[in-house]
């Protein structure tokens, strides 16, 4: 259950008498420590009302697809992209019909469309609506497109009938949903994760740096320990919390990243993750003093700082190297290109001319690239994209 701690799990409810058990699903949840928002179709709410789901998860409840309030609070491609898990119970045979075509005509299927989370539905209906051909084909859909189906239980029946088709208890639901998060991809593995800017010093006030946030390299990081790994992240400086069971080290210039990223090399490190963006060069000397103003010219000379990820890729005790490759075009090309310069596993690869991915964004979208094949990850936020490349990487580095 350690496996639901921080996570975020979207619950939809559907209409079925056994949504009165969704509260107390909720309140499993969050003792297990997630984080839990509630969305309801409107069936659901003839079962149990919006404001008991709302004072149990703490959140406003989603219910409306087209409402503009609620949009504007958290838009329905925003809810969908901060969910780690979409669970789904009780799932009627009616919405598992939808689910399995793909319909959008709700906000709880809109939501389905939108995520790359894993899905998982608990079902809950009468026993002969269970065994009905079409609910059992949906199933076999469902299946097939990779939702994970919880149950149903065998049993007495609120309508007095007794067959398959009762919802799994609650604790039997949320034990299920930390097995889903539960594959321990890199245990055993140390994960060495850069991130950040780097910051090059002209004088003790003034420095050269960029636009990097972070956010890439610490969801990654978070995700790699997720997946079992010892990890340790060397960061620049960025204004981000360290994510639970990391180990950061913080550094300033490219010149200390590289000296921390070389140590940690040494000391044993199976993948290297370089996602931090640094400074290519710095000034060749830093003034001791604040530089005054007077002419009107002045000119700073700049010296190339040392390649971390090639310098590692290239190291006697050399782990599985994935680099980064910011590019506002020709894209795939300069990445091909680095993956070969700097004798790297793996690239992963963004465009960074939109404004929706990228840098400072919670959201990206990549391109993996490895010597004979490539994988894309369509836009996604950084916390799902992280996982996915981790993923990757792992399966890669096994492979
Ligand atoms: O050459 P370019 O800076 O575009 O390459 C980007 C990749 O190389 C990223 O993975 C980045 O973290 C890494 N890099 C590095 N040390 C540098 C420059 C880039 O590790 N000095």
């Amino acid at each position: 259950m350690e496996r639901l701690v921080n996570k975020r799990i979207l619950l939809g409810m559907t209409g079925g008498i056994a949504a009165y058990k969704s509260a107390e699903l909720v309140r499993q949840l969050q003792e297990a420590g997630a984080e839990v928002q509630v969305v309801m179709t409107a069936a659901a709410q003839e079962f149990i009302t919006p404001l008991t789901m709302q004072a149990l998860s703490g959140h406003r409840v989603h219910t409306d697809l087209l409402d503009t309030q609620a949009e504007a609070a958290m838009g329905h491609i925003e809810l969908a992209r901060w969910a780690d898990l979409i669970l789904i119970a009780p799932a009627s045979a009616n919405f598992m019909a939808r689910l399995a075509h793909g319909h959008g005509n709700d906000l709880l299927t809109t939501l389905c469309l939108a995520t790359g989370a894993p899905i998982a539905i608990a079902p809950a209906m009468n026993q002969q609506m269970w065994a009905d051909s079409g609910t059992q084909k949906n199933l076999l859909i469902l299946q097939e497109k990779g939702i994970t189906v919880f149950g149903p239980g065998s049993g007495d029946q609120a309508c007095g009938e007794n067959g398959p088709g009762r919802m799994l208890e609650p604790e039997e639901i949320a034990r299920l949903a930390a097995e889903i998060f539960d594959y321990e991809l890199l245990t055993g593995l140390h994960v060495v994760v850069t991130a950040g800017p780097s910051r090059e010093a002209i004088d003790p006030v003034r420095y050269i740096t960029n636009k990097s946030s972070g956010k890439m390299g610490f969801a990654l990081a978070e995700a790699a320990a997720e997946a079992g790994a010892r990890v340790t992240l060397v960061a620049g400086p960025v204004n981000l919390p360290t994510p639970a069971r990391v180990n950061r080290i913080d550094v300033v210039r490219a010149q200390e990243m590289y000296e921390r990223a070389v140590e940690v090399v040494e000391e044993g490190c199976d993948i290297f993750i370089a996602t931090a963006a640094v400074a290519d060069y710095r000034p060749a000397v830093t003034a001791d003093h604040k530089i005054k103003k007077s002419t009107e010219e002045i000119h700073i000379t700049l010296i190339k700082n040392p390649d971390i990820v090639a310098a590692v890729a290239e190291h006697p005790k050399r782990p599985f190297a994935v680099g980064f490759a910011a590019e506002t075009q020709n894209v795939m090309e300069h990445a091909r290109g680095k993956l070969e310069n700097k004798k790297l596993d793996m690239i992963a690869t963004n465009d960074v001319s939109g404004e929706n991915v990228g840098f400072s964004s919670d959201n990206n979208s990549l391109t993996v690239i490895w010597p004979g094949g490539h994988k894309v990850l369509p836009l996604a936020s950084k916390r799902q994209i992280a996982k996915q490349l981790i993923e990757l990487i792992g399966i890669r580095y096994k492979h």
